[in-house]
């Protein structure tokens, strides 16, 4: 199986910032990305609701919050989600992509029909990896879909199975189990080898060498039992029949978000409503006033306003997980060509040069483009001396 050829090695991690085709076409079009990842779909699409599925940027130190990258400030690097999934369907996604792909290629025909030399050279042609959820079956679907469109579209395809989402109620993170995560990869190890059986064996080869590579993201793992199940459903998904496939998987995308975590954020109030802490209740005048009441600062669906938390306070954390899945990789020969992208808290090339450090082949970015809009790959690739003004083409 060939790898994922992510150049240059920078991308958008699945999230809010690469929601609609708008997104999605300017993540293509900017020169500094060499992959686009789509924001997690399902099949039938997610029931979005405001009021539960929210977002804010904040102070790692203060815990200052604002909901929205206009009115965050610098120092708000951090990020807390109570979102679920796009409210997008799969379906429209592949639309999405059809619809990059058709004014790539008419560009391209366009770039190729003038010598013009002060007209911009040909479009790149870059993989997109689409983020996709659900049941086995579903994420089966997603995978047969995706692979059928493989054949409208100019740009490789990759499926992601994002198993590590937070925020969904009564569904923990199944990439925490061997057991569960196994079953999903021995079920695409089936299909794939269903998909190769399908074809005459003179054009096997050619189909395996385009087939649709398969990645999985990974929650933040905090002790050895988890990477230890991670290695485990990985291992059993290389030995399950047949023999001629390995594991399905290409490559892991680490990490998604944190799990747990809780902001909170003061408002006044009249002093009988209910509090979580009071901080201040009177004055020196003897006056009642408006308390303090410190609140979660996100609505979620569990209504805890508990969710996953990203940017600057997760990257030592995404950090220690690239290099130790990396380190575990190589202890198995089965599984050392496994590719990872290495995402958490990158927002500048210190963050980029530190995960291509720890072994990681590419580097996702999530917060950070939030927060500072697409800018922020030319500002890293500028930082590395690879930027428009540096001399260097970008490639890994
Ligand atoms: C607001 C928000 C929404 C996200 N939504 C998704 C998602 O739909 N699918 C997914 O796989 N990861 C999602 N993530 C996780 C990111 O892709 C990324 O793995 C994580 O935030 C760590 O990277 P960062 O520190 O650069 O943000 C989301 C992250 C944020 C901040």
């Amino acid at each position: 199986m060939k790898p994922l050829m992510i150049n240059p090695p920078l991308l958008n991690s699945a999230n809010p910032w690469c929601t609609t085709l708008e997104e999605l076409q300017e993540l293509y079009n900017c020169p500094f990305t060499g992959a686009v990842t789509t924001r997690t779909s399902l099949l039938n699409g997610f029931p979005h609701d405001p009021n539960i599925h929210q977002y804010t940027f904040f102070n790692p130190t203060t815990h200052n919050a604002s909901p929205d990258n206009a009115n965050a400030s610098a120092d708000q690097t951090g990020s807390l989600n109570t979102l679920g999934y796009s409210p997008i369907l799969l379906g429209e996604y592949l639309k999405f992509i059809k619809t990059i792909s058709d004014r790539t290629r008419e560009a391209r025909s366009f770039a190729s029909s003038t010598s013009s030399p002060n007209l911009p050279s040909s479009p790149t042609i870059k993989p997109f990896i689409i983020s996709v959820t659900g049941s086995i079956d579903e994420v089966l679907q997603c995978y047969r879909l995706i692979t059928a469109h493989q054949q409208n579209v100019l740009m490789p395809l990759a499926m992601e199975i994002n198993l590590s989402c937070p925020n969904i109620p009564n569904t923990p993170p199944l990439a925490y189990h061997t057991d569960r995560l196994a079953e999903y990869l021995i079920a695409l190890k089936a299909e794939i080898a269903t998909q190769l059986l399908s074809q005459p064996p003179s054009q096997q080869q050619e189909l395996a060498a385009a087939q649709v590579l398969i990645g999985i993201k990974t929650p933040p793992y905090t002790h050895a039992d988890q990477y230890h199940n991670l290695i485990n459903a990985l291992l059993a998904s290389a030995v399950a029949s047949p023999s001629t496939v390995s594991t399905p998987v290409s490559f892991i995308t680490a990490t998604n978000t944190l799990g747990s975590a809780l902001l909170l954020s003061p408002r006044l109030e009249a002093p009988s409503s209910p509090t979580l802490t009071t901080t201040t209740s009177s004055s020196t005048s003897g006056a009642v006033l408006p308390r303090e009441v410190l609140h979660s600062t996100l609505n979620s669906a569990t209504g805890t306003g508990i969710g996953g938390m990203a940017g600057a306070p997760l990257h030592p954390l995404a950090l220690g997980n690239v290099y130790t899945i990396k380190g575990e990789l190589f202890r198995h020969t089965e599984l050392e060509a496994i590719q990872i992208i290495g995402v958490g808290g990158v927002e500048d090339a210190e963050g980029f040069r530190r995960m291509r450090a720890v072994g990681a082949a590419a580097v996702g970015v999530g917060t950070a483009l939030g927060r500072k809009g697409i800018r922020v790959f030319e500002e890293i690739a500028e930082a590395l001396g690879k930027g428009r003004r540096g001399s260097e083409v970008w490639r890994a």
